[in-house]
Parts: C-alpha cells; sequence; structure tokens
C-alpha cells in the first residue's frame, strides 16, 4: 500500500477550521507538509486566525487555506489539485443546532460523494483518510462488551425500532451513526473502484484536550459539557454512561499516520478511544479527575436525574462504552497522551479563550 511522505506534494485537510481539523493541521505542518486547509468560509477570521497562526509558528511547512463547501459540487476541485492525500475530517453537523438531523446525513454521505469527485479528478491523491466515528462502531450490548474494530453501529438492531432510515429526518442520534456507517462503505467501495488510493477510517469517540480557537466550543459536544462541569453546573451530556476519552492530538495524529504508514490494510478502520482503563470515566470519576486537577474550582457533578436515573438501573450507571486504541498504537505506532494531560489542557485552553466562567471557590 503507497504511504505518502511530505515530498509527494501538498496534504488536503477539511474541515480545517474544526476541533480536530485544527490540530490535523498542526500535526501535518509540524512534518513539513504544505497543507491545503479547506474552510467554508476563508474571509471568516474566527475560522482562519489561529490556522495562520500556526503556519507563521516557524515550523516547516506551508499553509494554504481554500474555501469550500460539501453541499457543491467540485467545490474541492482546486483544493485538491496536486495532492498526495486527503484527510477528510468536516462534516455537517448538529452543534448550536446549526444543522438539521437530515442536513448531517446529507453532508456526510452527499457531501463526501462530491468530496471523492474532488478527488478522483485531481489524479494524484493516493490516500484518503476518513474521519468517522465509533458511532458507526457502537451498538446495543450488554454491560463491559469491549468494541472493536470489527463492530458495527449497525450489529443487534433487531428490534430497535429507532433504527431506520425513517428515522434520519427527526433522530439526530440515528442520522450520525447511519452516515458515518454509510460514509466509511462508500468511500471503501469508491477508493476499490479508483484503485489510484486507498482509504482508511478513524473512529474516535470523546474527543478532549486543547481547544486552538473560540470557534471550536461546539455547543453541545463534549468539550462543552466539561466545560459547563468547571463552572460548577451539572454535567450536560453523557452522565448516563463512560466516558470514553481520547485526546484531540492524538486523533489528529492518527489522521497523519494513517496517511503516511505504509503497513495499514486498504479499507482499514482505527478506533480512537480510551488507551485503557484510565481513559474510561463514569461521572463521578470525571469529576474527581476535574476536581483534583482544579482544585480552586468547584467542580459540577450529575445532574438531578440521576437519582431517578440509578432508581431504575438497580444503582449503576452503564458501563460502557469500553474500547481501546490498541490497534492505533500497534499499527500505526501512535503514542497517546495521559489522561490527566488531556482533561487538564481542555480547561485550561477554554478557560485561557474565555469559554467558561470557572465556579472559583470562595
Ligand atoms: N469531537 C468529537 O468528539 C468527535 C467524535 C467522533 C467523530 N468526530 C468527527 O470528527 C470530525 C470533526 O469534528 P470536530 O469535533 O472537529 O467538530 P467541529 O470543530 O465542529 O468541526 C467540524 C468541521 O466541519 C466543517 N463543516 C461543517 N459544515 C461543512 C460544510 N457544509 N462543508 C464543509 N465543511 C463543513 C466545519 O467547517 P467551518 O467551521 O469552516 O464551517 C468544521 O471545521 C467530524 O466528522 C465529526 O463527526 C468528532
Amino acid at each position: 500500500m503507497p504511504s505518502v511522505t511530505c515530498s509527494d506534494g501538498p496534504v488536503a485537510v477539511t474541515g480545517a477550521s474544526g476541533y480536530i481539523g485544527s490540530h490535523t493541521v498542526a500535526a501535518l505542518l509540524r512534518r513539513g507538509y504544505t497543507v491545503h486547509a479547506c474552510v467554508t468560509n476563508d474571509a471568516d477570521a474566527d475560522k482562519t486566525a489561529h490556522l495562520l497562526a500556526l503556519a507563521s509558528a516557524g515550523g516547516p511547512g506551508k499553509l494554504r487555506i481554500f474555501a469550500a463547501d460539501l453541499f457543491k459540487a467540485g467545490s474541492y476541485d482546486g483544493a485538491f489539485t496536486g495532492c498526495a492525500a486527503v484527510l477528510h475530517v468536516g462534516s455537517p453537523l448538529g452543534y448550536a443546532g446549526r444543522y438539521n438531523p437530515r442536513q448531517v446525513y446529507d453532508g456526510a454521505v452527499l457531501g463526501t460523494g462530491n468530496l471523492l469527485d474532488s478527488a478522483r479528478q485531481a489524479g494524484t491523491v493516493r490516500r484518503f483518510v476518513y474521519t468517522s466515528s465509533f458511532a458507526a462502531i457502537g451498538h446495543p450490548a450488554p454491560s463491559g462488551h469491549v468494541f472493536t474494530e470489527e463492530d458495527w453501529a449497525t450489529d443487534n438492531r433487531e428490534g430497535d425500532s429507532r433504527w431506520s432510515e425513517e428515522s434520519i429526518d427527526k433522530d439526530g442520534g440515528v442520522a450520525y451513526a447511519l452516515a458515518k456507517v454509510a460514509t466509511e462503505k462508500q468511500v471503501n467501495r469508491a477508493a476499490e473502484k479508483d484503485g489510484r488510493f486507498d482509504a482508511v477510517s478513524i473512529c474516535p469517540c470523546v474527543v478532549l484536550g486543547p481547544l486552538l480557537s473560540r470557534a471550536q466550543e461546539g455547543v453541545g459536544s463534549w468539550q462543552y459539557a466539561l466545560a459547563r462541569m468547571l463552572e460548577g453546573k451539572p454535567c450536560p451530556r453523557g452522565w448516563q454512561a463512560l466516558w470514553n476519552i481520547v485526546d484531540v492530538r492524538d486523533v489528529a495524529e492518527a489522521h497523519v499516520l494513517a496517511a503516511e504508514s505504509g503497513v495499514v490494510k486498504p479499507g482499514s478502520r482505527y478506533q480512537l478511544t480510551a488507551s485503557g482503563r484510565s481513559g474510561e470515566l463514569n461521572i463521578w470519576e470525571l469529576q474527581a479527575h476535574l476536581q483534583n486537577l482544579f482544585p480552586d474550582i468547584e467542580v459540577g457533578g450529575p445532574p438531578d436525574e440521576m437519582a431517578e436515573f440509578l432508581k431504575r438501573r438497580g444503582g449503576k450507571t452503564h458501563d460502557g462504552p469500553r474500547a481501546y486504541c490498541t490497534k492505533a498504537r500497534q499499527d500505526l505506532g501512535l503514542v497517546t497522551h495521559a489522561i490527566e494531560d488531556t482533561l487538564r489542557a481542555t480547561g485550561e485552553s477554554m478557560i485561557h479563550l474565555g469559554l467558561l466562567k470557572p465556579a472559583w471557590k470562595a
């Protein structure tokens, strides 16, 4: 399988302004790549200033910014010209209600179709790395089940009335998971048919770590939920189960390693999840970690609904999802951050960017 190096040509990153995309740009620049960073609006300084700052920090790589939109056919033709790899990170997401479930689905499936046309047209692309999600892996399973790359979100869905094409217009969670499954398969089919490029999918779970711009707050995201806890408020999401945490810098690095690797097989997928049990935290463990890392802040915990939830579930939260990024560490040589580093960097960056008002102890 052909690997990519910085002497093979530029590498394009979609969603370059975003949380994972920006770190992916940073990782490429550090290695000396010329990066074609694709943003929806190149005139919006909130989406580009941090990228320009990364490029002017004196590293070896070079940056070019392109405006492109997944919903517009041919939009990426210019950005992909001459590129050796495409790292397709961007996708319309439901944060702050920016996109509805149908747009989330179509933006992934139809949008990636448009993007693949541009990659084929370029004719120089040798590797296509698609940012999928653990949502394309996780499926109904008993507490404690350990997920691997062999699992698909479509498994064990018999009798799950929510899990259908009809839900796409009304259920954001189903629309997102179905979109990620369909898009992974679409990308693999396109690569196989074309023959000039290989496809690899990256499937992150709960992504945390330093934010590089205020525009990465992602209202409703995991980092947004963590920020509320540092404001002393109840955790607004994910308190019913484990937070299976991966560092955004590790997710970014995995994208670059997947482009460069000479050993990954076509159609491979890599779950970017906890490195071990220390990265799988229930809400009380998460709260305790944050309290330890931010001793001057009164950290929030589970919401009031937790008491009723525990009564219904025999006093326990869900022991899942359990999943480890062992394959990424073994195949790609990924070295991961410690959970304390990830949590600290998330909180500190959000305080620094003015995205939360800490609940300082009196
Ligand atoms: N964060 C997580 O916990 C997590 C977990 C699993 C998977 N993922 C996946 O990781 C990827 C990046 O997510 P993120 O967390 O970095 O979110 P993010 O910060 O909101 O980034 C999303 C990016 O998608 C771009 N985008 C949105 N609509 C677009 C459109 N119509 N055309 C082109 N680009 C568009 C945005 O570009 P503009 O800002 O320029 O509009 C933005 O840069 C997504 O595919 C997401 O599904 C994230």
